[in-house]
């Protein structure tokens, strides 16, 4: 990580903040922060400062392109390269739980933020990010490899992260870029938490679904994301790499 510039989404809470600390805490040079929550990035910002590492952050909505761009425009500008990007940012929910009864701007929203948000984020950062050796890591889900009962447009979403990156990761590998999926099962954030208390789906269940019988902690994803973002990953592109306590090997939850 040393000499190197990370920008992160989704670095107020769970998997982007885990992530931007073990940036942080392994020497990176430079860390570009952003999330829709500003406070929760000032957090996370004094988390990365405890080590030797300069931390800037922005707040920004991924689902827009303008304010995207800018963002990664002043990464350039404060920070003079980009090396890494993890595009963590993302939601859940809506009111709807069965397709039929999905209101239509909860699936505009799930699409625009969780999709056409990787999208414009992956889009600015091509543009700028170092050529070769940069590394891209999209966060889709273990439900963008199966649906998910009540969850379809979440589940829709994430399998749209994974056909972005498995075709983008083509368009790039030559020039020395690699881009590649990271699906965490059930991990215990705010995401999760909020999903659960909304009925869409049950700790418990799917905890017990895993082969490890247990949730995931948001450091374990970051350690696995770091690593893609890193050059020990250098001949690992367009992959799909779980992060689940084996929970896409052995049959998935159907919630209803
Ligand atoms: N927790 C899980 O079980 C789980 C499982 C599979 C995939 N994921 C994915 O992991 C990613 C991170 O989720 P998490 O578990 O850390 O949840 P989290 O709720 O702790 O963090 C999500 C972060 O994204 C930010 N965010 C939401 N909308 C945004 C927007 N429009 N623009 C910028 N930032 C925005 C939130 O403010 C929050 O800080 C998400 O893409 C999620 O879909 C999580």
């Amino acid at each position: 990580m040393e000499g190197k510039v990370f920008a992160v989404t989704g670095a107020g809470s769970g998997i982007g903040r885990a992530t931007a600390v073990r940036l942080a805490k392994l020497g990176a040079l430079g860390i570009a922060l952003s999330d829709v929550d500003e406070a929760a990035l000032k957090d996370t910002k004094a988390q990365c400062i405890q080590y030797p590492t300069r931390v800037t952050l922005k707040k920004v909505d991924v689902a827009n392109i303008e304010a995207v761009d800018s963002w990664i425009n002043e990464v350039l500008k404060d920070h003079g390269r980009l090396d890494g990007a993890a595009n963590v940012a993302g939601i859940a929910g809506g009111e709807g739980q069965v397709t039929e009864d999905i209101v239509q701007r909860d699936w505009e929203r799930m699409i625009s933020v969780n999709l056409t948000g990787v999208m414009n984020c992956m889009r600015a950062q091509l543009q700028k990010i170092s050529k070769p050796g940069g590394s891209i890591v999209n966060v889709s889900s273990t439900s963008g490899l199966r649906g998910l009962a009540k969850n379809a447009a979440y589940a829709s979403s994430k399998f749209g992260v994974i056909g972005l990156t498995e075709s983008a990761a083509a368009e790039y590998g030559k020039q020395g870029i690699r881009i590649n999926a990271l699906l965490p099962g059930p991990i215990d954030t705010k995401i999760f938490r909020d999903g659960e208390a909304k009925g869409l789906f049950s700790s418990e269940i799917i905890s017990a679904g895993t082969l490890m019988g247990r949730m995931g902690q948001a450091e374990e994803v970051a350690k696995v994301l770091v690593f893609l973002l890193s050059d020990d990953a250098s001949f690992v592109t367009g992959a799909r790499w779980t992060v689940d306590g084996g929970y896409s090997a052995c049959g998935f939850y159907r919630a209803g």
